[in-house]
């Protein structure tokens, strides 16, 4: 362990009281259940002018055809509510961390995040967990402590980075070198932000399985991680999840499970393209 590792610590909680807070934005939305209520026109007040620009681009991307959308609210219609909700959310969180050290350098980290955050979606899809939103937003945030890590600790970041090519495990690394792992942080992260306990306990835990109070969710984040990291593949995915204990409300024999597997691999291909889409 690092011999100024309780300095270190501090260094760490110190800088995450520092970093920049979430737009209200977005609390509000994961706060927001289904409502009728919400049409188009309320949801597209309550955009600012880039989410609306942001918006706007994506309506008129090639996933939804050739018709030329120039209003919000039509292009909330065209796009569907969750699409733009997912927009207000991954959108909010990279312009969070724009004053970053070195923007280019996040890239591989955001692109990774929205596969997570659109696979963790279709898992909650699949097994019923109600709150998709959450399921994404876990996804896109799990790995907010790597951020932390690269943008606000360059030289233990470069340590760490070391001690991995030398065939060290990357949260041991991190553990060793600043003896608090990404995925804590990322808890840390989260919880300041005022998000529920649970999607603080999935961050936390998003590499060793120990939740306690939503396995359902942890079990989304931790295997939608590992299959956008290539480490399952899908039906091995599915089973591990089932051996973990992870309920399925429903007959698997009446599933298209090759369809379904198919949208992942889509979802996977439609997070490189929102990624370039988002302009980050
Ligand atoms: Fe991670
Ligand atoms: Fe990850």
């Amino acid at each position: 362990m690092a011999m100024d590792s309780r300095k270190l610590i501090d260094r760490v909680i110190e800088q995450i009281e520092h970093l920049p807070t979430l737009p209200h934005v977005v609390g509000n939305l994961l706060a927001m259940t289904e409502s009728p209520s919400v049409d188009a026109m309320k949801l597209s007040k309550a955009l600012d002018q880039s989410l609306a620009a942001k918006v706007l681009k994506v309506a008129n991307s090639a996933f939804y055809g050739k018709r030329k959308v120039n209003t919000i609210s039509q292009g909330i219609v065209i796009i569907g509510f969750d699409a733009v909700k997912e927009i207000i959310l991954t959108t909010s969180l990279f312009h969070t961390f724009h004053d970053a050290r070195d923007i280019q350098a996040l890239q591989p980290l955001w692109q990774h995040s929205l596969e997570c955050a659109m696979i963790a979606k279709r898992l909650a899809w699949i097994y019923r967990y109600e709150i998709l939103d959450e399921a994404y937003f876990s996804g896109l945030i799990h790995d907010i402590g790597k951020l932390v890590i690269q943008q606000y600790f360059p030289e233990p970041h470069e340590q760490i980075g070391k001690l991995v090519e030398e065939g060290v495990d990357s949260l041991d690394a991190e553990r060793q070198i600043l003896s608090i792992s990404h995925a804590e942080i990322g808890g840390k992260m989260v919880q300041r932000w005022n998000f529920p306990a649970a999607l603080v306990d999935a961050v936390n835990h998003h590499h060793d399985q120990d939740w306690k109070l939503n396995p359902r969710l942890g079990r989304i984040l931790y295997y939608a991680n590992l299959f956008v990291l290539g480490s399952v593949g899908f039906t091995q995915m599915l089973a591990a999840m089932t051996n973990a204990g992870m309920a399925f409300p429903g007959n698997w024999d009446s599933i298209d499970l090759q369809g379904v597997e198919k949208i992942l691999y889509q979802e996977i291909e439609k997070a490189r393209s929102m990624f370039e889409l988002s302009g980050t």
